[in-house]
């Protein structure tokens, strides 16, 4: 994982009012909820008495109680009340567990992975998403290390093949470029693929100099993808990992062209089945890649339409190591 960066994690409407909820993100087991004002709270789901997982428990006031003894934990993962020592039991300070921090913004619940800070960074969500647009959801597991689900959306060769009766279509299967520009963690690669007539060699991605008008997508580091349809359509994918072999991902449809009440939510909603019909297609490929988990050197040899691929490796790699931008 990158250290100290904002990672999606969940639905912001997966953490309900009055309920914790237990999830698996980034290798640590979670537990979620919100106090009093609603505000989300997350600390490691093992209890320091004996490992039951508080997730299973329930929320008092700003607390979320462990089922099994009923230690009562507070947003920082400190234990307040040990039942059995009585209410006038001081607790000591060795009972707690480890909290994270957690923003919910633009409909996601954002997770910091690294060390606590006074003040965190912005949270780089789309900006132009950010306001207008409504959308629709779908999510399923994929088992997957994240970087392979990433990848997967940064492959422009793939689609002839992999999506031959639905976005692929047409057999153009020859790449030009892919044009790769980076804006600070921001990736936008623009596209241009055509029928390989037979005597065509492709663009290297300097020898297209109208690129800004081709088909363009992005990739947010560390895991946000969207696909730029239109001004008004996009859709968005957060790769939330779960562990090094599996990832949750978030597949969303936000448009802002029909905004009357009930058919929105049908647009909305009917989004859904196509894009989950193309994902599967995707999926089928993608869980049999060996190595499951991405490197910047391993023993693939890419070509030069993998350039969004390679580029998102290296910055990944440069992220790792500390390397500032
Ligand atoms: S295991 Fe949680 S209170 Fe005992
Ligand atoms: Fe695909």
């Amino acid at each position: 994982m990158i250290q100290n960066m904002w990672y999606g994690i969940l639905d912001a409407r997966e953490v309900k009012a009055g309920k914790p909820v237990g999830v698996t993100r980034l290798g640590e087991k979670l537990v979620l909820w919100r106090d009093d004002q609603g505000k989300v709270a997350c600390i490691y789901d093992q209890c320091c008495h004996r490992g039951a997982a508080m997730s299973h428990g329930w929320v008092k006031h700003n607390h979320v109680v462990c089922p099994f003894h009923g230690f009562e934990y507070d947003t920082s993962g400190k234990v307040k009340l040990i039942p059995a020592n009585g209410r006038s039991s001081k607790v000591l300070e060795q009972y707690h567990v480890q909290s994270f921090h957690v923003e919910e913004r633009y409909g996601i619940i954002w997770i910091w992975y690294g060390e606590k800070r006074d003040a965190y960074p912005e949270i780089l969500f789309f900006k132009e998403l950010r306001e207008g647009f409504s959308y629709g959801q779908f999510s399923e597991v994929w088992p997957v290390h994240y970087t392979r689900a990433i990848e997967n959306q940064l492959d422009v060769v793939h689609l002839p093949f992999v999506h031959t009766n639905s976005i692929g279509r047409g057999n153009r299967t020859l790449v030009h470029g892919p044009v790769v520009i980076w804006e600070d963690h921001l990736m936008t690669f623009f596209v241009k693929n055509e029928v390989d007539d037979g005597n065509t060699i492709p663009l290297k991605a300097s020898e297209i100099p109208d690129y800004r008008d081709l088909f363009s997508l992005q990739f947010q580091m560390p895991n946000l993808w969207q696909n730029i349809i239109s001004d008004d359509i996009r859709i968005v994918a957060v790769f939330a990992p779960i562990d090094d072999e599996h990832t949750q991902i978030y597949i969303r449809f936000y448009q802002r062209f029909m905004k009357v009440p009930i058919l929105k939510e049908l647009v909305n909603f009917t989004s859904r089945f196509t894009n989950r019909y193309i994902l599967h297609q995707d999926r089928r490929v993608v869980i049999t890649q060996i190595p499951k988990k991405s490197e910047l050197r391993m023993g693939e040899h890419l070509i030069p339409g993998d350039a969004p691929i390679m580029e998102y490796r290296k910055r990944r790699e440069q992220l790792k190591n500390g390397v500032n931008w």
